[in-house]
């Protein structure tokens, strides 16, 4: 957002990551061998069950600590919730997003709640790295591999749910997408090293591609057919009704710095710009280290794809699709 662009922040000389860049978290360094890493997110229900919602939320908040290839450690709860829906449905809310918390080692330390007329959930998580071992959103070098973690298309798919255009049923591979860590992903990316990462959010695939590329001052080359996507949601994506309230906006804000250097399928385009929630881990690793990447993430049992490459920064645009 412009606005939000010009003003006065005071920097400091500790803090390694701040608002500028758009990245997933904060970071300050605390000391030479530790840096605090600090973030937040909340959103209403994108799925009707409250404990799979909260686990969903927990998974998302955790995923941008992770996505800076920090340990998450201390999170709290930010919580708006009517009244008239009674206090059971926010305690499976609260015991799905523990659910997450334990799995991830991290402790629940408080929080804050207001009356609403909807339900939103979602915690503010602190975490840690050495302040040498932060990953960003700007590290992304020419000769570079771009890996994604997560197949794409949650966002269509949570729309048609919740219109009952589709079988909850169906949907169930994108809530299992959604409700894992980028923990394992996260681990193997920091093992290995690389020079970039970013979770895939609301801004779709290809919305936070464009912000690791202008981050980095490089271009990407995507190929899209490499692209995973979840089976059912090509084929909804292609009704109207379907698609997600932001993709558009993703697509018309991204669109003017993309070039297409083939025809590519409507549906697919769209899918690109497909708003996602706990989406995967967006990764830029040397090319030399894509294969230790790959069979590190398969091992623990995280399904990557290599979706395209990074180049040297070059013509009007940042991203080229293939
Ligand atoms: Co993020
Ligand atoms: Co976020
Ligand atoms: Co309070």
């Amino acid at each position: 957002m412009q606005v939000l662009h010009q003003l006065p922040y005071t920097k400091d000389k500790d803090l390694l990551v701040g608002i500028e860049t758009a990245d997933d978290a904060g970071v300050y360094k605390l000391s030479d061998e530790m840096a605090v890493v600090s973030t937040l997110d909340f959103f209403p229900p994108i799925v009707d069950d409250p404990f799979l919602f909260g686990q969903i939320a927990a998974a998302n908040s955790l995923s941008d600590i992770y996505a800076m290839g920090a340990t998450p450690r201390l999170a709290m709860n930010i919580v708006c919730f009517p009244k008239e829906l009674g206090l059971e449905v926010l305690g499976e809310i609260m015991r799905g997003s523990l659910d997450k918390l334990n799995e991830a080692s991290a402790l629940l330390i408080g929080g804050h709640s207001v009356e609403d007329t909807e339900v939103k959930y979602g915690l503010s998580v602190t975490g840690f790295v050495h302040p040498d071992k932060v990953i960003t959103n700007r590290g992304a070098r020419p000769g570079d591999v771009l890996v994604l973690t997560k197949p794409v298309g949650v966002g269509v798919i949570t729309s048609a749910l919740k219109a009952g255009r589709i079988d909850i049923n169906d949907a169930e591979e994108a809530f299992e997408s959604m409700r894992t860590l980028n923990k394992a992903a996260s681990e193997v990316m920091v093992e290995v090293g690389v020079n970039a990462c970013t979770d895939v959010t609301g801004y779709g695939v290809l919305g936070h591609a464009m912000e690791m590329a202008k981050g980095s001052e490089a271009n990407l080359v995507i190929d899209t057919k490499d692209i995973k996507i979840f089976p059912q949601a090509l084929g909804l994506i292609n009704k109207k009704s379907n698609r997600p309230r932001t993709l558009m906006d993703n697509r018309d804000y991204v669109m003017k710095d993309v070039m297409k250097a083939v025809q590519i399928d409507e549906a697919l385009e769209l899918m690109l710009f497909d708003p996602q929630t706990s989406g995967g881990l967006l990764i830029s690793v040397p090319e030399q280290r894509s294969e230790a990447l790959l069979s590190g993430l398969r091992k623990r049992f995280v399904n990557p794809s290599i979706i395209g490459r990074v180049v040297e920064k070059e013509g009007e645009w940042r991203i080229r699709l293939e």
